[in-house]
């Protein structure tokens, strides 16, 4: 039954109700009364349809004009208490920063913020401590371009174009002419020596791509750290002794490098570089961290140097195996999902 009555006078009712509030909460409590699901006026309205033609439009006008009494009502006590709130809200966060952070009794930074800090990612601190590391044996740390030239990342690396090696790579074409974006840190190696020349010592942390699906153990973006070293005289000895102190620094007194034979294009003799690895938990093996070898003469002459005069080594290595060694991280969801609980236990490590 359509009570037109009885509608004007609850809908009175709850406009006084709406103009007496002083909660948000309520406010919305009341206007769910009328327009809820369940709703006074939303029940009336569906009773429209069911009523005679003739008492439609009489019913229609009711509902227009209870409506007319309600709704401004309520716009207007609404802006008035969120104005309210927003003023509570501003007078909790104030932040008063004249405080002197040293002053013990004063709550930490974040309790006055009332909210938490950020922290850095473990990938961005491991990066720093490799690159701190080569810095303190007097390297120079290098970067190149994400979006890189295909000569770069495989024809100066000694990747021919039908050789059957650009496959071991799993690679993102970009939608412009002979780029990639880079599946290594290698064409660093490159760049640098065509830019820097020789002698040369760099490494190079950086993020680099390849078309894997993420998995526990994979995903299509990852960093690496290439190293390289071109002098004159320098054999093999001098990349399993970089080896040996780096995976110290990194790992503790007890890892060493062990190389095992391989093939990579830019190197000759290739290795595959292993870490002997004891864990916290007890037990202790060998680990493939990555690659290694003596840069090849084609790479050099690539980049402009003799080969005759002038040799070195290069070295490539994934830093999220590394992290999940260093840390026994299991899953590498962990690592990308970028979940500020899991970055908190190591991103605050300097
Ligand atoms: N770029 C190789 C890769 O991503 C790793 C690598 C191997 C780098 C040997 C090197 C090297 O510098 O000499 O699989």
């Amino acid at each position: 039954m359509f009570d037109a009555e009885k509608i004007q006078k609850d809908v009175e009712d709850f406009t006084k109700k709406a103009k007496e509030t002083t909660s948000l909460i309520e406010l919305d409590n009341i206007r769910k009364v009328l327009f809820g699901d369940k709703g006074i006026i939303t029940l009336a309205s569906k009773m429209i349809g069911k009523l005679a033609p003739e008492e439609r439009a009489g019913a229609g006008k009711v509902l227009s004009s209870v409506r007319a009494t309600f709704n401004p009502v309520f716009e207007e006590v609404k802006e008035k208490l969120e104005s309210v709130e927003l003023k509570k809200q501003i007078a909790s966060e104030k932040v008063d920063v004249t405080v002197e952070s040293g002053d013990s009794s004063v709550a930490s930074l974040s309790e006055r913020l009332n909210s938490t800090l950020g922290a850095r990612h473990p990938i961005q601190v491991l990066q720093e401590d490799v690159a701190n590391f080569f810095q303190s044996i007097g390297w120079q740390i290098a970067s190149g371009p994400e979006v890189e030239a295909e000569w770069y990342n495989f024809d100066a690396l000694n990747f021919g174009p039908d050789h059957p090696a650009r496959q071991m790579q799993d690679t993102f074409y970009g939608e412009q002419l002979n780029t990639v974006l880079r599946t290594h840190t290698s064409p660093v190696q490159a760049r640098s020596l065509i830019d820097c020349g020789v002698p040369l010592y760099i490494a190079c942390p950086g993020k680099v791509f390849r078309t894997d699906e993420l998995d526990s153990t994979h995903t299509p973006v990852f960093h690496q750290c290439e190293g390289l070293a071109i002098d004159k005289g320098l054999t093999m000895a001098n990349l399993k002794g970089t080896l040996d102190a780096f995976f110290k620094a990194m790992f503790g007194d007890s890892a060493k490098a062990r190389l095992r034979p391989s093939y990579f294009p830019f190197t000759e003799p290739s290795a595959e570089m292993d870490v002997w690895f004891e864990h916290k938990k007890g037990g202790a093996g060998w680990i493939e961290l990555g690659g290694c070898g003596m840069v090849h003469p084609n790479v050099l002459r690539s980049c402009g140097i003799d080969p005759e005069v002038y040799s070195g080594f290069a070295f490539g290595m994934g830093l999220e195996r590394t992290l999940m060694l260093r840390h026994d991280i299991q899953d590498m969801h962990d690592i990308v999902e970028g979940d500020i609980r899991f970055s908190k236990q190591y991103g605050l490590e300097s």
